[in-house]
Order: structure tokens, then C-alpha cells, then sequence
């Protein structure tokens, strides 16, 4: 390996008080040269390369004992060495490179990758049934022309229940029914929102008619049992415009019934009842059988309530600033844990908050089947 040193010339050096004869230089570097052959790793010839020209390396050495030299002496002295160096690193780097090659060979030989092993299994996310209800019900009124809306979850008073027309005696105010934040007086304290209504009053203080919106959110009560939990959702609908009508409130009702629940002639009946932000009132409630313990929507004489509406109180809209002899709209709210629990048939609300993957397996819906009017709900 490697060219024979051609030593310019003179046969003898001095070096640390001792003369070197170019013999010696012959023997370490057949010594070296055989050394680097027998490496058997990078790390052995890593060793070799440090005895040789490491700092206090045998070439490195030598080298140093050339200012000692003659002047003659040290220019063939000199060249010599730089010789010997150039050649030993020449071939340490051959033999590594040899050696990164061969490692990479192994591992390409070893390390295969298996394509005969079976995939893990897939992992899909579900969408949960209250995230999929609340789409549903958005796609559908979102094809009658209502936009979405929002407010916030921590009400002040007068959103909550003055500007609705709620009276101080009203059942909804009473301390074991709402939750209130502490610290403020009667009239200007907050409240976790107890339904969504108070949106209809922060878009009607802030847009002027036509409004037409769906409010998806958190509501809360102090409730809790089957059918009952402090936190869960409801849907808002409002709609206000010139000459807007009873009429327009039954046909958007009757409509996204029929269309939430799938079934075209389902049975829906208006009850007269009683909420203050509204008048007149209704609950609505579609029909249904209970016949030997099965509970079934669209069929039968039986009937089951699924939500309150009503044509705005004028009120309601005269807290607004918005003219009633002008303007005229009509309201709805639903809770969205029981849309799902009848639709679905899902027994206990409590389960929808127990985040048990099993029950999100059997429950939830997938992320690709987005619902909409043209594909079906
Ligand atoms: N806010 C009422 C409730 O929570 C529902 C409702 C909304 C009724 C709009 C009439 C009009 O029960």
C-alpha cells in the first residue's frame, strides 16, 4: 500500500540527542503501514493514526526535533517527514473509508425492512355524537338561510335574563337553579349562561334586521340525573325581518323536524306554553310510540316534547332597540343531548361526558362523513 518513500537525499538526521538514520524511518513506516492493514475497526485504526500523528505521535515527534537540525539538514529532514505524514494519512484514510463502506454494506445486508409484517392496526378518531348533532342541526338550518352565532359561556344578568323579559320570579333566576359567579350585587352579577338565548339579544343589539341565526353552545343548570346534566348544549334559532309570521315559525319547525329525524310525514304539534322572552309560545312535540318497551319517532298516537318556540316578544325586541310595529321574529331552542339521545338512541346523558372509548367507538361518527342536506344526514 502506498508509493516508496523517495528520501530527497542524506542518509542521517539528528533528533533528541540521538541521530536518526533513514532506516529507521524505513522500519516505522513498514511498521505503521503494517499496523494500518491489520486495523480491524475504525476505533483500532483511530489508535494507530493518534500513535502516529496524533500530538505526541512518533511522526509528530520527529517533527518537532527538526528545529535542532542544521539548516541543510532540516530542509531534507523536513521534506522527509512531511513525506512519511502525507503517505500514513494518506493511507489511514483509505482503510477508514473501506471501513464506512463495509459497515454500510452490513447494515444494507441486516437491516432489512420486513414488508411481509402486517400493518398496525389503524387508529381512527371519532367525531362525538353531540359535535355530529350540532352539525346536523347547523346543516339543515344552514340550508334555510340561518348563519351561525356565538356568545360567551359567562353571562352578565341583564343578557341572561332582563333584556329576555325574565322576570325577577321567574323559576330560571332562583340560586338552586343557576350558577352564579360571586362577588356582585342582584342585578349586575354574572351567570354561567343558562340557555342560549342571550345571543339572540347580542345580535340583535349589534345588527340590524334581517337576522337570521343559529346559536350552537354550552349551557348550564344546577341539574343532574339521567336526563340531566349541569353542563350541556343547546341550539338557538332566530329570525327576525318585516312581516315574518307564525306561519314562517311552523314551516322552518315542521321542516327541520321532518329533515333531523328522517322521516317525511313525521307527526308535529305545536302546544301552547309560556317563556317569557316570546308570545305567543309553543312546545313542540313530534310523534311517536312506546309500544312493548321500544320507543319509536314518526309512528303511533303517542307524542314527545323536543322543543320550546315562540314569536319574539315585543319586549324583547323593544330592549334591542329594534322597532316591533316594523319588525317581527320568531325563536326557537333545543337541547342538543336529547336531539342525539332520540335520534340515536342513547339511553343515560350522563354517558356523552364519560369519555369511555368504548362507548366513542359504538357512538361516534366518522370525521369523513360530514353531514349535509345533498348527502344526508
Ligand atoms: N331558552 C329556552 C329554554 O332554554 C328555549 C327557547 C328558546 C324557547 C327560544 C323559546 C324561544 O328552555
Amino acid at each position: 500500500m502506498g508509493a516508496e518513500l523517495k528520501y530527497k537525499c542524506g542518509s542521517l538526521f539528528y533528533f533528541k540527542g540521538r541521530t536518526t538514520k533513514m532506516s529507521e524511518l524505513d522500519t516505522l513506516r513498514s511498521e505503521l503501514i503494517a499496523s494500518i492493514e491489520g486495523a480491524v475497526n475504525i476505533d483500532g485504526l483511530e489508535k494507530i493514526r493518534i500513535l502516529a500523528l496524533g500530538k505526541k505521535g512518533k511522526i509528530t515527534e520527529l517533527m518537532k526535533g527538526l528545529g535542532t537540525l542544521e539548516e541543510d539538514a532540516r530542509k531534507v529532514a523536513g521534506q522527509t517527514l512531511n513525506i512519511l505524514k502525507g503517505e500514513i494519512s494518506n493511507i489511514i484514510d483509505v482503510k477508514k473509508k473501506a471501513f464506512v463502506v463495509a459497515e454500510l454494506n452490513s447494515k444494507l445486508a441486516t437491516e432489512k425492512v420486513d414488508i411481509s409484517l402486517p400493518i398496525r392496526p389503524e387508529c381512527k378518531g371519532l367525531i362525538h355524537p353531540i359535535s355530529q348533532t350540532i352539525d346536523e342541526v347547523v346543516a339543515i338550518l344552514g340550508e334555510f338561510g340561518l348563519s351561525v352565532a356565538e356568545g360567551p359561556d359567562i353571562e352578565d344578568d341583564w343578557h341572561n335574563f332582563t333584556a329576555l323579559n325574565i322576570p325577577p320570579d321567574h323559576p330560571a333566576r332562583q340560586e338552586h337553579d343557576t350558577f352564579y359567579l360571586p362577588g356582585q350585587s342582584d342585578t349586575d352579577r354574572f351567570v354561567l349562561r343558562t340557555h342560549t338565548s342571550p345571543v339572540q339579544i347580542r345580535t340583535m343589539m349589534k345588527s340590524k334586521p334581517p337576522i337570521r341565526i343559529i346559536v350552537p353552545g354550552r349551557t348550564y343548570r344546577c341539574d343532574y340525573d339521567a336526563t340531566h346534566s349541569p353542563m350541556f348544549h343547546q341550539v338557538e334559532g332566530l329570525v327576525i325581518d318585516e312581516n315574518t309570521h307564525m306561519g314562517h315559525l311552523k314551516g322552518c319547525i315542521i321542516d327541520f323536524c321532518r329533515t333531523f329525524f328522517g322521516v317525511d310525514d313525521l307527526p308535529v304539534r305545536f302546544r301552547p306554553s309560556y317563556f317569557p322572552f316570546t308570545e305567543p309560545s309553543a312546545e313542540v312535540d313530534i310523534g311517536c310510540t312506546r309500544e312493548g318497551g321500544e320507543f319509536r319517532i314518526g309512528h303511533g298516537d303517542d307524542w314527545l316534547e323536543i322543543l320550546g318556540c315562540g314569536m319574539v316578544n315585543e319586549n324583547v325586541l323593544k330592549n334591542c332597540k329594534i322597532d316591533p310595529d316594523k319588525y317581527q321574529g320568531f325563536a326557537f331552542g333545543m337541547g342538543i343531548e336529547r336531539m342525539a339521545m332520540l335520534k340515536y338512541g342513547i339511553p343515560d346523558l350522563r354517558t356523552f361526558y364519560d369519555s369511555d372509548i368504548r362507548w366513542l367507538n359504538h357512538y361516534g361518527f366518522s370525521a369523513f362523513d360530514i353531514p349535509s342536506l345533498v348527502k344526508g344526514l
